[in-house]
């Protein structure tokens, strides 16, 4: 079963080598020392565990100053797609959003990430900007936003 958890310190190893088999390395893949970064400094940052293995995990910020929180990044193992195991995760980061008082979750995601952007059209998310060379070498992104 499905299992969504906090991710600790004592899932880096874990969570770097995640990193690595999902995201290319030209494509914005997270280092150690961001995640050790936001650990440190609680973002919220869930893994989804089937099997005690991760497979899966989503990091989101939300800021002091601001009524938006920011879908900063998700990702499932290939293994374990259309699963909805992304989706889980978005509804715990819609949940979190909503009870910190915030009306409006945005992200970044390129524009030929049709996985991706499916995934956020049919949770309710739209686009509200394309982001011209946002991506390294001369990817093109959109910003997209759901209200809460
Ligand atoms: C994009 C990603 C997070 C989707 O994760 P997932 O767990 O497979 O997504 P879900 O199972 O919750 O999908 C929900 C819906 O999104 C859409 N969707 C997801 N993957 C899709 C795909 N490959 N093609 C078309 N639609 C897709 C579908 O509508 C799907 O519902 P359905 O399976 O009932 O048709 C995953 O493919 C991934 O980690 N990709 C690599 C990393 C990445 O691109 N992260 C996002 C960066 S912005």
């Amino acid at each position: 079963m499905l299992k969504i958890e906090k991710v600790s310190l004592k899932d880096l190893d874990e969570i770097c080598a995640f990193e690595i088999r999902v995201f290319d390395e030209n494509n914005f893949r997270l280092s150690r020392n961001i995640f050790r970064y936001h650990l440190k400094k609680k973002t919220f940052f869930l893994k989804a565990i089937l099997d005690k293995k991760i497979v899966g995990y989503l990091m989101l910020f939300a800021y002091k100053n601001k009524s938006s929180t920011r879908l900063y990044s998700i990702g499932v193992d290939q293994s374990f797609t259309r699963q909805k195991i992304a989706s889980t995760l978005i509804e715990a980061a819609i949940y979190r959003s909503k009870k910190l008082g915030k009306n409006k979750i945005f992200l970044e995601v390129r524009q030929d990430n049709f996985a991706a952007i499916a995934l956020y059209n049919k949770l309710g998310f739209v686009i509200i900007k394309e982001l011209k060379g946002y991506y390294p070498f001369n990817g093109n992104g959109y910003k997209m936003a759901l209200n809460l």
